[in-house]
């Protein structure tokens, strides 16, 4: 492992773009092994001599840092600033995230990447602090420390962990209650495959959207992480018809999951397409994409129904900031008057789980809700694919360029030396493949050609 030593996380991020502007070591391209928001807290991430030389916060006396805590080193990604895929780097940061007295300490297993994270490194969500930072809004992993007022988490604990960001690395130090306990069976991956989408699956559906049996549900990006979050918590409702919309490759996925009619956006108007099946309209409409599709959402809804917006993907459209899907979203955005809204008997809600800081208690039991449905069999998260922390690039790549169904999970251990040493492999094979391919074709030409002659 290559990396100049970075400065812990938390630092004030003036401190922290002096020393790491030195640090980095560049993830490189690979292939996967083979998918905001929350609330208050951030991880610590400071030894108490790190604590001193930047100023922050002291944890408490009993934590004096050894000089063993003091020489940890760690693996962690950093948005060194905003822009393309490169702009996420591995760095090694120096120093033991340190523990306060309500913290738990966690080595991390895996990692959720999220929609959000896209927008993050564009500049385009306001819920990341300003570069250099780290990302990561949830993690799982295996708790290797307490703090001296934790009870209810002990060393040993496989935990699923919710933070505003700061998760991308191989430990953390969280406040307890923003963890919660995996489930017997549940792997490290769907561990953290699964808080930030069931949890807005769930608010999205039951808390605003009220969802009873034989509704109908329009759900977009149906074959990403809340998609398919949000479809598998339809079928906990009777007859509930979901309507999805998503890439054609993935429909059959899709429908297997539970969307009763998949819809590809990509070819077909799916106004239309509702229409015909439901001339009537829908009783919920789920939006993440905002601008123009907000308004279509608003007008497929029938009397009573209800539109809920939690995203705007469609200001993405490239691995850089486009200003001009940004003005483009932001002329089409929708509004109503409440007059109009009150003679069309329709409600419309917002929904941002990175701005229910303050409601912790609400997001907890919203978590231990889904924890409960996954214990029951009802909800499984689908991971599409796992790439270490050298991969984060190709990994948003997946996400951006709409080819995952499901979760994109990352994976903070180092990537093994015969995986590196297959890749080239691979690659030798492929071309070895494609050469293979155009002998054959052209042995079937030269076979086709005295034929033609004789016709
Ligand atoms: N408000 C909240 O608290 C909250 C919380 C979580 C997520 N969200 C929102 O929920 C939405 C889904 O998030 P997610 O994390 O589950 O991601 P995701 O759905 O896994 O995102 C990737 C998939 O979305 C589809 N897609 C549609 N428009 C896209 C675009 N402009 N760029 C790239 N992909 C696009 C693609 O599938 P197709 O090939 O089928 O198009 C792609 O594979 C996002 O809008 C996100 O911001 C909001």
């Amino acid at each position: 492992m290559s990396g100049e030593d970075a400065p812990p996380q938390q630092q004030k991020p003036e401190e922290q773009s002096k020393q790491e502007a030195k640090s980095s070591e560049e993830p490189k391209a690979a292939e996967p092994k083979q998918q905001q928001q929350e609330p208050k807290a951030e991880p610590q991430a400071e030894t108490p001599a790190a604590a001193e030389a930047t100023g922050a916060e002291k944890p408490s006396a009993a934590a004096t840092a050894s000089e063993e805590e003091v020489q940890f080193t760690y693996r962690a990604l950093v948005l060194s600033g905003y822009g393309g895929y490169d702009k996420v780097k591995l760095q090694v940061k120096k120093g033991k995230p340190a523990l306060k007295a309500g913290d738990v300490l966690v080595r991390v297993k895996a990692c959720g990447l999220n929609f959000a994270d896209l927008l993050g490194r564009q500049g385009l969500y306001d819920r990341l602090p300003s570069p250099p930072v780290t990302p990561g809004m949830e993690c799982s992993g295996v708790v290797e420390a307490v703090g001296e007022e934790v009870t209810d988490r002990k060393v040993g604990d496989k935990v699923l962990v919710i933070c505003r960001n700061g998760l991308w690395q191989e430990v953390v130090a969280v406040p307890t209650d923003h963890t919660f306990l995996m489930p017997e069976g549940m792997s490290f991956e769907e561990a953290a495959a699964l808080l930030i989408n069931y949890i807005t699956a769930y608010m999205i559906l039951f808390d605003f959207g009220n969802l009873r049996p034989n509704q109908s549900v329009l759900i977009h990006m149906a074959a990403g992480g809340v998609g398919i979050a949000a479809t598998q918590l339809c079928k906990t409702v009777k007859d509930v018809t979901v309507f999805g919309t998503a890439s054609a490759s993935k429909h059959e996925v899709i429908s297997q999951g539970g969307v009763t009619h998949p819809i590809d956006y990509r070819t077909r108007d799916y106004v239309e397409e509702i229409r015909k099946i439901s001339p009537k309209g829908l009783d919920i409409v789920l939006d993440p994409l905002g601008g123009s599709d907000t308004n279509k959402g608003f007008n497929l809804l029938k009397p009573m129904g209800k539109l809920i917006t939690y995203g705007a993907a469609n200001v993405l459209t490239g691995p850089k900031k486009n200003l001009f899907a940004v003005a483009k979203s932001w002329y089409n955005h929708f509004s109503v008057n409440v007059q109009s809204l009150m003679n069309s008997n329709k409600a419309v809600c917002g929904f941002h789980l990175g701005y229910l800081d303050g409601e912790f208690e609400l997001v907890a039991q919203v978590a231990n809700k889904v924890l409960e449905l996954y214990g029951q069999g009802k909800i499984k998260p689908r991971v599409d694919s796992t790439w270490h922390f050298e991969q984060v690039g190709d990994a948003m790549r997946r996400m951006q360029e709409r080819n995952n169904v499901g979760k994109v999970i990352l994976l903070p251990e180092p990537k093994k030396e015969e995986e590196k040493k297959e890749e080239p492999k691979k690659e030798e094979e492929k071309k070895e493949e494609k050469k293979d391919k155009k002998e054959e074709k052209k042995e079937e030409k030269k076979k086709e050609e005295p034929k033609k002659e004789e016709n």
